[in-house]
């Protein structure tokens, strides 16, 4: 028989290649590739066409399937789940360590033992009497949570066989579970996926919702979840700024709802506190508008959240090279507005420091931040402040015109709403129906002209 081939499984993106490389092939992550078990080969002389058991088919429109939510009572996770926990899925809930993800799902445990029904919470990175003491801190001591500290797949289902069945499960990490059934140590890409199999299948069979955490990291040591990402139902991600207090929840992939909704919340002494109303959350609150300073209103979900971008340059004196840095955006999409600013608008950072800063620990993807963006380093680079109250929305294109973007009305009349007197945004009609004085751009370069003449 031929000898098995050996595989080598990247611990970063968990792909498979048959030579050990110094590089992953696939995500290009460094000394991320790791010996595996080799996997089973099935002979195609296997006839698979007989023999199998039955499978059943049923119709689309086969009634009573909708999966009955039930909400954690913590209402902020609830909306950031798309309404509640579904029983019978497994969630993944990633983030960085120490921002917070054990605190959020130890509080959330609490509110659902609560109500009265039966929850457990396994840690395998603290022991039991740490996680009692967080629980005192967080005044959660009477809540009726099943606590275990335990590392052993086997006996954490074993245990939970024997016990009455929990309507909430969660295991933190699932990087430090193992399975004796399976090589490698815990962490590896094969155990954490082989653990996370037997507690999605333990989860499914009996109605249990489970939360698995796991740790973003890009120490090739421990798997990063993204192996896990397609066997789960809903991925979070916790993020934030440790820094800074508050921390914004958010769903990547949800089979059962919208992946839009955000639950921000802040970190306290006595644990995460809910923020109903985030809008206001993300401006630095000063009177005085400073050269560099843009508002920008941002859509998450439904809600709408204004958010402070400022912006620093530095003019250099040597030829070094000038740096850039960013934080709470891309930047790459940094670097094309400064190109599209130097060719379209005749404006020059080359010999300058750009500094970008969201406030609050807030991290922007949208495209439709690009005019604030836009606005804040205009406003530094000229040392001009830009109109008082105002906020500024639309996405560049690489000519350097400013383009419409999804909600631009209701955003423009939150802002209003808050307090706000001018928009600037693309020139399109469409926008103008707020109280905002509004005033449409079609080109970068209309605001250039807008901040110098300020
Ligand atoms: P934790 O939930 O342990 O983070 P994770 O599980 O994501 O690694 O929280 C870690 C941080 O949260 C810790 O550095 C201290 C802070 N914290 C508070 O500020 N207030 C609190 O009430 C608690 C429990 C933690
Ligand atoms: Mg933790």
């Amino acid at each position: 028989m031929a000898k098995p081939k050996k595989r080598y499984i990247c611990q970063a993106c968990g792909s498979v290649s048959h030579r050990w490389q110094g590089q992953c092939a696939d995500c290009a992550e460094w000394n991320t590739l790791v010996e595996d078990a080799p996997a089973t080969v099935f002979s195609l002389k296997h006839d698979l066409s007989s023999g199998g058991r039955a499978v059943e088919f049923v119709d689309l429109d086969k009634p009573g399937e909708m999966p009955i939510r039930q909400k954690t009572g913590l209402a902020e996770f609830d909306r950031a789940l798309g309404g509640g926990l579904v029983p019978g899925s497994a969630i993944l809930m990633g983030g960085d360590p120490g921002i917070g993800k054990s605190t959020l799902l130890l509080q959330a445990a609490a509110k659902v033992a609560r109500d009265g029904h039966s929850v457990a919470y396994v840690s395998g990175e603290e022991a039991s009497g740490q996680v009692r003491m967080r629980a005192a801190r967080l005044g959660l001591s009477d809540a009726p949570v099943k606590l275990a500290a335990a590392t052993g797949v086997r006996d954490i289902l074993t245990t939970l066989g024997q016990m009455e069945t929990p309507k909430f499960l969660v295991i933190d990490s699932i990087q430090t579970m193992h399975s004796d059934t399976i090589e490698g140590a815990p962490g590896t890409v094969s155990q954490v996926r082989g653990c996370a199999f037997e507690l999605i299948r333990y989860a499914k069979e009996n109605g249990v919702a489970l939360v698995l955490v796991g740790h973003v990291t890009k120490d090739g040591n421990i798997a990063g979840p993204r192996v896990l990402e397609h066997m789960v139902d809903v991925v979070m991600s916790f993020e934030g700024e440790r820094s800074h207090q508050y921390r914004i929840l958010r769903a990547l992939k949800n089979r059962f709802g919208a992946v839009d909704e955000i639950g921000v919340f802040s970190m306290e002494g006595e644990g995460l506190e809910e923020v109903e109303n985030p809008s206001m959350l993300f401006l630095s609150g000063r009177e005085q508008p400073m050269a560099g300073s843009a508002v920008f209103p941002a859509m998450e979900g439904t809600r709408p959240v204004l958010i402070e971008i400022q912006a620093l340059i530095v003019r250099l004196q040597s030829g070094a090279t000038p740096r850039r840095a960013v934080v709470g955006w891309d930047s790459g999409r940094l670097a094309m507005l400064l190109a599209v600013l130097e060719s379209r608008c005749g404006l020059s950072f080359s010999s300058a420091e750009v500094y970008l800063n969201v406030a609050g620990g807030y991290r922007l993807s949208d495209p439709a931040a690009d005019l604030a963006v836009a606005a804040a380093l205009v406003s530094a680079l000229a040392d001009k402040p830009l109109p008082d109250r105002s906020v500024w929305l639309g996405e560049v294109s690489l000519a350097g015109e400013v383009r419409p973007v999804a909600h631009g009305n209701v955003r423009m009349r939150e802002a209003a709403k808050l307090g706000f007197e001018r928009g600037y945004g693309p020139a399109d009609p469409k926008n103008n129906t707020s109280k905002l004085r509004y005033e449409g751009l079609a080109q970068l370069a209309n605001l250039v002209d807008r901040v110098m003449s300020n």
